[in-house]
């Protein structure tokens, strides 16, 4: 086995046989990432409170029917072999009317209750306070990746463009800074689901659906695509970054900026910008101030910036974008990005340059 083949596997054994064993061993902290019992959006919120509503009602009446029935299986069970059947009752009015008046009214309160949490869930057109930072991406589901284009903040038009890892303000100090999605569909339907901020919700083609969070509590906030999409469905993973409103700002300034050739460029790096833009790279992917300005793959502008390659599947190191490029298809296999049979050389050269897009 090559090298190169341990490595691969290796990295593949720690994704699926560790990564449940780690999250076992570490208990809360993982879990609770991804729980919807931990909110920090007030969307999520409300769909945490209904959702122990229903379970506690629920779990009532499971525990109501279930108690019956074992004490009519005790009480009642056969107790001699006389053979004689016990008394046969037909029809009961107040019986009749005590279970269907009972359901109806656990169902009215549940449709109440349901039609107040989709209220306060459904975006309206956000006010335009001035102390109102409010935030407006258009997020784009590809197979399986997701585009995130920066619209306006703060009334400002924004105009650039992120993938997988989606950066957003935290409010404070009594200031929120709420998150507009509208969320559109490149292929087939996905769905948006970071448990913690908000509920899923689809992304469909040919339509744009919206949705909104806020939150005050910075951290990282995991989710996943939620609808079936394709052989990749379970690596199209998400990530929010919710930092304080002047990291986010440092952020933003950062990503607008391009990275056009400058003279005082390494060798290496001009080389290996050559080697990139001579590919069929181009043709996909997009580096803001070159002519490299694909559409169809993740923009690669800032690409250094992020954490992780390939949606959130693996970190993003210099080794793993070499493995990446030297064929996709062993890591997500399916995707759309084919292994172009680059040289070492040319392959390094391509790594050396991607590398300094930070
Ligand atoms: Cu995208 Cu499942």
């Amino acid at each position: 086995m090559s090298s190169r083949c341990e490595a691969f596997c290796n990295t593949r054994y720690e994704m699926h046989v560790m990564n449940p064993l780690v999250l076992l061993a570490t208990g809360g902290d993982l879990a609770q990432d991804q729980s919807m019992f931990y909110p920090a959006s007030p969307g999520a919120e409300s769909i945490r409170s209904l959702s122990v509503l229903v379970l506690a009602i629920t779990g009532f009446i499971f525990i109501v029917v279930e108690g019956i029935l074992i004490y009519a299986i005790l009480r009642f069970r056969r107790r001699d072999s006389s053979g004689s059947e016990p008394p046969q009752v037909y029809g009961s009015k107040p019986i009749e009317i005590a279970w269907t008046a009972a359901p109806t009214l656990i169902v009215f309160v549940l449709v109440l209750v349901t039609t107040r949490t989709v209220w306060e869930v459904v975006p309206t057109p956000p006010p335009p306070r001035p102390d109102d930072r409010t935030l407006f991406v258009t997020v784009i589901g590809r197979q399986w990746w997701w585009e995130y284009r920066y619209d306006h903040y703060d009334g400002k038009e924004l105009g650039f463009i992120a993938a997988n890892e989606l950066h957003v303000p935290a409010g404070a100090n009594g200031v929120s800074r709420p998150v507009y999605l509208s969320l559109q569909s490149a292929d087939v339907c996905h769905s948006f689901w970071v448990p913690r901020l908000a509920g899923k919700t689809d992304l469909i083609p040919g339509r744009t659906n919206q949705m909104w969070f806020q939150t005050d509590q910075a951290g990282t906030y995991r989710g996943n695509c939620a609808e079936y999409c394709g052989t990749q469905h379970a690596n199209m993973l998400i990530r929010v970054t919710v930092e304080p409103a002047e990291d986010f700002e440092d952020w933003m300034a950062h990503q607008k900026k391009e990275q056009a050739p400058q003279d005082s460029d390494p060798e290496a790096v001009k080389s290996g910008r050559k080697a990139f833009l001579a590919q069929s790279c181009v043709n996909c992917h997009r580096v803001a101030g070159t002519p490299a300005q694909g559409k169809y793959a993740p923009d690669l502008t800032h690409l250094m910036s992020r954490q992780t390659l390939a949606a959130g599947m693996i970190p993003n190191t210099p080794e793993n974008l070499r493995r990446w490029i030297d064929d996709p298809q062993k890591i997500k296999p399916g995707c759309l990005m084919p292994a172009f049979g680059l040289s070492d050389r040319d392959r390094d050269a391509i790594v050396d340059y991607l590398v300094t897009l930070r």
